[in-house]
C-alpha cells in the first residue's frame, strides 16, 4: 500500500494552535480531544448542547465546555462528531447562523456531506479524518503508541490548507503510526454504510438470531445455542483480524472448516446477493440516509425494537451466561 503517509510525512504543526471545536463527547469526541492534546493541539473547546451528560466527563478531563452557537463563533474549525442523524439539526440550527466566516469543518464519517444534509458554505474547508474503528479505541490504541488507519478526504478546499488539516488532524489522533490513506467521502460513506449494514451489525445479529432459534427448535437448550452461535463469535473474529480468513482455517478445526467450505456459497446463495444489492441501491442513492434522518427527527427511532429485544430468549440467555462468567453486573 503504497500511498499511506505516516508521521515522519505529516507536518502536526497545523493543529497546534488552530481554535478548534469538537462538537459532541461521546466516543470519539473524547477520544480525539485526548489525543490531539497530547499531540499538541492547545486550542481545543468541548461543545456541548444545552443538560448534556457529557458536560461532567469534559470537563474532568480539563476541557473548556461551550455551547454550540458559542463554538461556531470562535472556532477556526468544528470538528462535528455528533450522531450523524443530529447533523443537519446542529447544522442548520447551531453552527450555519453563527459560523465565523472561512471555517473549517471536519467530520469522521461522510454521511451527512456526502448526502448533502448539510451544506457547507464556499469560505468552508470540508474535511474527512475518519479513524476507523470505534472511538473508543482510538484513545486504547494511542496510549499504547499506535492508532486506528486512518482515511483522509476533501470536499472542499477554500483555504488551500484542507489536505494538511485533515493530515495534521489524523496524526493527532494516532493514525499516522499505522498509515493514513486517501480516500472520498462517496467511497467512505457507502462502504462504512454498507459493511455495518450486511456484516458487522446486521447480518452478524440476523445469522446470530435465525441460526439460535434454529438450534432451539431442534431440541438444544438455549445456554447452548447461545454459545454456539453467539459467544463464540468473538473468538473467531479475532482470529479474522488477527490471521485473515485463511488464517483463521489453519487455526480451526477440520470438521469446522470443511463444514463451513461446504455451506459457504449455499449461504452467499442468489437471494443473499439479492438482499445485498437491495442494500447498496438504498445506501448509493441517498433513500437509507433520508429515511433514517426524518425517522431520527420525528423523535423517538427504534425504542421499541430494543425494548422487543430485551425480551428474546437470545437476550436471556447471553444475559444468564455472561453473569456466570463475568458476575452479575454484565
Ligand atoms: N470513522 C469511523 O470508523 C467511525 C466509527 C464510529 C463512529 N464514527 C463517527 O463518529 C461520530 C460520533 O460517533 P460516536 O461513536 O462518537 O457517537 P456517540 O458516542 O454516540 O457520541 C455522540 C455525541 O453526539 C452528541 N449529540 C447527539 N445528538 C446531539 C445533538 N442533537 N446536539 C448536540 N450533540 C449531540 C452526544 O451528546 P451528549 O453527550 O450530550 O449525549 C454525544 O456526545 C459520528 O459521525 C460517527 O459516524 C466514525
Amino acid at each position: 500500500m503504497t500511498d499511506a503517509l505516516y508521521n515522519d510525512d505529516i507536518d502536526l504543526s497545523p493543529i497546534f494552535d488552530l481554535k478548534l471545536a469538537l462538537v459532541g463527547y461521546g466516543n470519539h469526541g473524547r477520544s480525539h480531544a485526548l489525543c490531539l492534546r497530547d499531540s499538541g493541539a492547545r486550542n481545543i473547546r468541548i461543545a456541548l448542547r444545552p443538560g448534556s451528560p457529557s458536560r461532567a466527563k469534559a470537563e474532568a478531563d480539563g476541557f473548556e465546555v461551550v455551547t454550540l452557537a458559542e463554538a461556531a463563533g470562535w472556532a477556526d474549525a468544528v470538528a462535528l462528531l455528533a450522531a450523524d442523524e443530529a447533523h443537519r439539526q446542529i447544522w442548520d440550527t447551531e453552527i450555519a447562523p453563527n459560523r465565523k466566516p472561512g471555517q473549517a469543518l471536519i467530520v469522521c464519517h461522510g454521511f451527512s456531506v456526502h448526502y448533502d444534509l448539510i451544506k457547507p458554505p464556499a469560505d468552508c474547508d470540508v474535511i474527512l479524518a475518519a479513524a476507523k474503528g470505534p472511538g473508543g479505541a482510538v484513545r486504547q490504541e494511542f496510549e499504547k503508541g499506535k492508532g486506528l488507519i486512518g482515511f483522509w478526504a476533501v470536499h472542499q478546499d477554500a483555504s488551500g490548507r484542507a489536505r494538511e488539516i485533515a493530515l495534521a488532524y489524523l496524526a493527532g489522533i494516532g493514525s499516522g503510526n499505522v498509515g493514513i490513506f486517501p480516500t472520498t467521502f462517496r467511497e467512505e460513506t457507502v462502504s462504512d454504510l454498507f459493511g455495518e449494514q450486511v456484516v458487522l451489525v446486521g447480518g452478524m445479529v440476523a445469522l446470530a438470531k435465525a441460526s439460535f432459534d434454529r438450534l432451539v427448535a431442534a431440541g438444544v437448550s438455549e445456554r447452548m445455542a447461545y454459545i454456539d452461535c453467539v459467544h463464540e463469535i468473538k473468538y473467531l473474529a479475532d482470529l479474522i483480524q488477527s490471521r485473515g480468513i485463511a488464517g483463521m482455517y489453519k487455526a480451526i478445526s477440520d470438521t469446522a472448516e470443511f463444514g463451513a467450505r461446504e455451506i459457504e456459497d449455499r449461504i452467499a446463495g442468489p437471494e443473499l446477493r439479492k438482499v445485498f444489492d437491495d442494500a447498496m441501491v438504498d445506501i448509493e442513492s441517498d433513500r437509507f440516509a433520508r429515511k433514517w434522518v426524518e425517522t431520527y427527527e420525528a423523535g423517538e427511532a427504534m425504542v421499541a425494537d430494543r425494548d422487543a429485544d430485551e425480551a428474546l430468549k437470545i437476550e436471556e440467555a447471553g444475559r444468564d451466561l455472561r453473569s456466570r462468567l463475568y458476575g452479575a453486573s454484565k
